[in-house]
């Protein structure tokens, strides 16, 4: 059986952030973000505006583009770390407002990697016979989870959602998921979190203040990681595929940090225009950040039929991996 893409749509907020907006609230200048991340502007969600509102916009898109109705679907898959709430799921608002009302929903919590393990998990549905049509969604409203007071992360992270429809290929036109690579690395708990809220450290009024339930990060630790996991993903799907990294058309990486990139292009002796970058404009949409580049580069006409392009994700957990495309 083959299984892959045969629609993806997205949705971001229409109100832009310049680093030089940042700079009139946060102690940091464009000169500094441009040079240490390579992120010029973000999106940010209007007043109110929740990660299930951009989900829904961007699985609006794709059930269009794809030509089917909300019934068609019988299962939703939400990748995020910023849902509407720890509970209940956001699938089952989107499930709800989409009126996808024979879909099986649920959230998949791998940090930035949500999208590639969404990805994975759909696949293995579809080909076990458990569901016929998913939807994959990343959606994260990051911003609202952001220290705004916090020089080293809040300067990182933007608002989006993309969203696909992964069924069988089986006389159908599409982008065929070949293999998929998954790994975590818990050890790194602590390195990328919200500490506060969970079942470990419920939240005390008397103990804990605003930023206990914002993002923790360890940039250096979460810097080296990256750089390794982009590395080891890509060496593994080419390896298990039987094919070298330079045989790839597309690196599709998600986009955290420009000089992570460069670092791993320069490991993997790629050139770095492999690798498609849009955090310049958008910054860090986790779970968003890949089928946003792949929304944007499907417009762009950038993909070629018959290109292998490769989807690699990392992030909080750790975790880590990739999705090997034959487009
Ligand atoms: N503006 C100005 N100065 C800043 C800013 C800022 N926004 N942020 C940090 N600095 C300062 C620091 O305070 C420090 O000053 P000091 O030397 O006086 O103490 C100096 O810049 C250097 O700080 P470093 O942390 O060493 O800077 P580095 O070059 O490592 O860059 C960064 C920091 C960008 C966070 C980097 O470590 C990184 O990219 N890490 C990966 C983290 C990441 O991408 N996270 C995204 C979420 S995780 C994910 O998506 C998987």
């Amino acid at each position: 059986m083959t299984t892959g893409i045969t629609a993806i749509g997205c949705s971001v907020p229409s109100r832009i952030v310049t680093n030089e907006e940042l700079t009139q609230t946060v102690d940091t200048s464009d000169e500094w973000i441009v040079s240490h991340t390579g992120i010029r502007e973000r999106r940010i969600v209007a007043e109110g505006q929740a990660a299930s509102d951009l989900a829904v916009e961007a699985a609006e898109v794709a059930l269009q583009r794809r030509g089917i109705a909300a019934d068609d679907i019988d299962m939703i898959i939400v990748a995020t770390s910023s849902g509407d709430y720890p509970f209940p799921a956001t699938a089952c608002i989107v499930q709800h407002r989409l009126g996808c009302t024979r879909a099986a929903a649920f959230d998949l919590a791998a940090g930035c990697t949500g999208f590639v393990y969404a990805f994975e998990t759909a696949r293995a549905f579809i080909e076990s016979g458990g569901a016929q049509k998913i939807l994959v969604i990343g959606s994260e409203v990051l911003t609202s989870i952001t220290n705004w007071a916090d020089r080293n992360s809040c300067v990182l992270f933007g608002d989006a959602a993309g969203a696909v429809v992964i069924e069988s290929l089986e006389g159908m036109a599409g982008h065929r998921i070949v293999r998929s690579w998954l790994r975590s690395d818990g050890s790194g708990e602590l390195a990328l979190m919200r500490p506060v809220g969970g079942s470990r450290t419920p939240f005390d009024p008397s103990l804990h203040g605003p930023a206990d339930m914002q993002i923790h990060m360890d940039g250096r630790k979460v810097y080296l990681f990256a750089v390794d996991a982009i590395v080891r993903t890509i060496q593994q799907l080419c390896e298990q595929q039987g094919i070298e990294p330079s045989d790839l058309g597309w690196i599709v990486p998600h986009q955290a940090n420009l000089r992570i990139i460069e670092a791993a292009a320069k490991r993997l002796r790629l050139p770095v225009e492999r690798f498609y970058i849009n955090m310049d404009r958008y910054a860090n949409t986790s779970a968003a950040s890949i089928p946003l580049a792949l929304d944007e580069m499907i417009e762009r006409e950038l993909i070629q039929n018959g290109q292998w392009v490769l989807a690699v994700g990392f992030g909080a957990g750790l975790t880590y991996g990739g999705n090997l495309i034959a487009w």
